[in-house]
């Protein structure tokens, strides 16, 4: 055969795997969904992917598969650049088998973690997909079970992040639930272990797919989605955004940016209301600190009392945890502590710096919380403050009390340095709390008690009630004015840039799980 002829079938055979009949595309196209490839092409840079495996095929016989074998099977794989960095993607290509993963698609997915992981590169997953292929049976579960185990291997080693734009159901959910991120398409993305139609024939319970699984209920209520997206191309927007605050893996920093000094952080000094009882917007507090006011919040509708998101500091990337006093008054619980806890960890694990605010009266009371595990679960926050290695400062607002303040990234579980404003409070429990428990017996005993109870109040307050009875002992490092925050947070980040510590040599950790 010609060399000349050659190439034409060369050709031939790669534009049957990269392109898409008319029928393919208008029909994905009909569910409001983008190609694998538009999605690809929408994520990387413009003219830098690489394409892997384009002429694998499926080895299934029977139910009429051996008629039916589509090159580069169902899913698209490769690498290129994201904001000029090296980055991984594979994506579910629901045109072919309804994107369902058989053992070849699962061996293309896991070639390319294989090589995210040997060249410490991120990997995005944009998953569209019908789950197992029904028709490729236990070779299709064994094929998950191999790409679970990437995950499992990369996590920590490289940033993984799941875009779900499809139906993502069964056990198929515990890749993205492996990952590190997860956004969500409006509308058209789904997540559940057992569908509608099971839960009717097992529970007798009703319910739309939109509220088991769509973005709504996962970004509110389960915390599995971390970001909601109106629509495919803002979903990738953000993702690109989101790579810009991480690095490439966890031997690397973040990319250093160009950063003005334009924060002034004024504003600041008239933030916290006069009253310990009105609440206040703890972003506000962390928008006038980071450069240019931008602050990426993740699991923004989640667990809304507690606040975590990246922003940079002086060009470089920073974790931002604050209570927020706006959503039960900025008290602890469960899904707080387990929101707080992953996102440290991960900043931890990928060398970014930690910055948290705190204004927290406490864990939130109630049999709920109580019954519901406030114990072991809210111990992840602790554990994961206490173990990180990264840079840890702590900004102290107004109130810090109690076990809550402890866990908070307090200096007792070594934070590396604490600020306080002058309206913290750092103290055991309120003062009224405290006046009720100490001077029951005199408060009871007294001519007027209500006059006793206020006089012994405002006597704890003026005693305790502020930051310098910690900082008399060293726990609070400085005491500073709200509008000097960014300054202090600069020099002190800088001064940490080459902060070294090392855990004790253990095979891993038992935190709280
Ligand atoms: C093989 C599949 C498939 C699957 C869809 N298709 N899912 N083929 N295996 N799992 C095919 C369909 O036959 C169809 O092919 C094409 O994909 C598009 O599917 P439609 O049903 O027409 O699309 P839509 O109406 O949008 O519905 C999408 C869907 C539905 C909700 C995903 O297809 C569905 O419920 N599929 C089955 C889901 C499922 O039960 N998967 C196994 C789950 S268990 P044609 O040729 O007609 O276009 C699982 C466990 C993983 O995944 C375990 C890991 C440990």
């Amino acid at each position: 055969m010609s060399t000349k002829k050659r190439h034409e079938d060369f050709q031939a055979l790669s534009n049957a795997s990269t392109t898409y009949d008319d029928k393919s595309l208008a029909s994905q196209h009909k569910r409001g969904k983008l190609t694998a490839r538009e999605r690809i092409d929408a994520l990387m840079d413009p003219g830098t992917f690489n394409e892997l495996d384009a002429f694998v095929k499926h080895r299934t016989s029977g139910f009429g598969m051996e008629n039916h074998r589509p090159p580069g099977d169902a899913v698209v794989t490769g690498w290129g650049s994201v904001n000029g960095r090296t980055t991984f993607v594979y994506a579910e290509d629901f045109t072919r088998f309804g994107g369902s993963v058989g053992e070849a698609t699962a061996q293309k997915i896991c070639k390319v973690y294989d090589l995210a992981m040997a060249s410490g590169a991120p990997i995005i997953g944009l998953k569209d997909s019908g789950g197992a292929r029904i028709q490729e049976g236990v070779l299709s579960l064994d094929g998950y079970g191999q790409i679970f185990e990437r995950n499992v291997r990369a996590s920590g080693v490289i940033p993984q992040i799941s875009v779900i734009m499809g139906p993502c159901a069964g056990g198929a959910v515990y890749s993205p639930a492996l990952t590190d991120f997860v956004y969500q398409v409006e509308g058209t993305s789904h997540l559940f272990i057992t569908g509608p139609d099971v839960i009717k024939a097992v529970t007798g319970e009703d319910v739309s797919m939109e509220d088991l699984g769509g973005s709504a209920t996962h970004s509110t209520r389960s915390g599995v989605t971390h970001f909601v997206a109106a629509d495919e191309a803002g979903a990738l927007e953000e993702v690109r955004y989101l790579l810009s605050f991480l690095p490439a893996n966890n031997m690397s920093k973040p990319p250093a940016f160009e950063f003005g000094d334009e924060q002034s952080g004024g504003a600041l000094d008239t933030l916290i209301p006069d009253s310990a009882h009105q609440p206040y917007d703890m972003t506000e507090a962390i928008r006038a600190i980071v450069d240019a006011a931008e602050f990426y919040e993740v699991h923004r509708n989640y667990a809304t009392n507690i606040v975590v998101g990246f922003g940079r500091i002086a060009g470089r990337s920073v974790g931002l945890v604050g209570n927020q006093p706006a959503h039960f008054a900025g008290t602890l619980d469960i899904d707080a502590a387990e929101k707080g806890a992953r996102f440290v960890r991960f900043c931890d694990a990928f060398n970014i710096p930690l910055v948290t605010f705190v204004d927290v009266p406490g864990f939130l009371p109630g049999v709920e919380q109580e019954h519901g595990g406030i114990i072991r679960r809210g111990a992840k926050l602790l554990y994961a403050y206490a173990e990180a290695t990264v840079p840890k400062i702590t900004v102290i607002t107004r109130k810090a009390y109690g076990g809550a303040y402890v866990v908070m990234n307090s200096r007792g579980v070594r934070a590396d340095l604490v600020f306080a404003w002058p309206t913290a409070e750092i103290a055991v429990i309120g003062a009224a709390g405290a006046v009720n428990i100490i001077h029951r017996r005199s408060i009871a005993e007294a001519a007027d008690p209500d006059a006793e109870r206020k006089r012994l109040t405002d006597d704890y307050v003026e005693r305790f009630s502020n930051p310098y009875v910690a900082a008399e002992h060293g726990l609070v490092d400085e005491v500073i004015l709200p509008s000097d925050t960014r300054d202090r947070l600069i020099r002190g980040l800088a001064m940490l840039e080459s902060k070294r510590e090392t855990l004790p040599a253990k095979k891993h950790s038992n935190m709280p799980l």
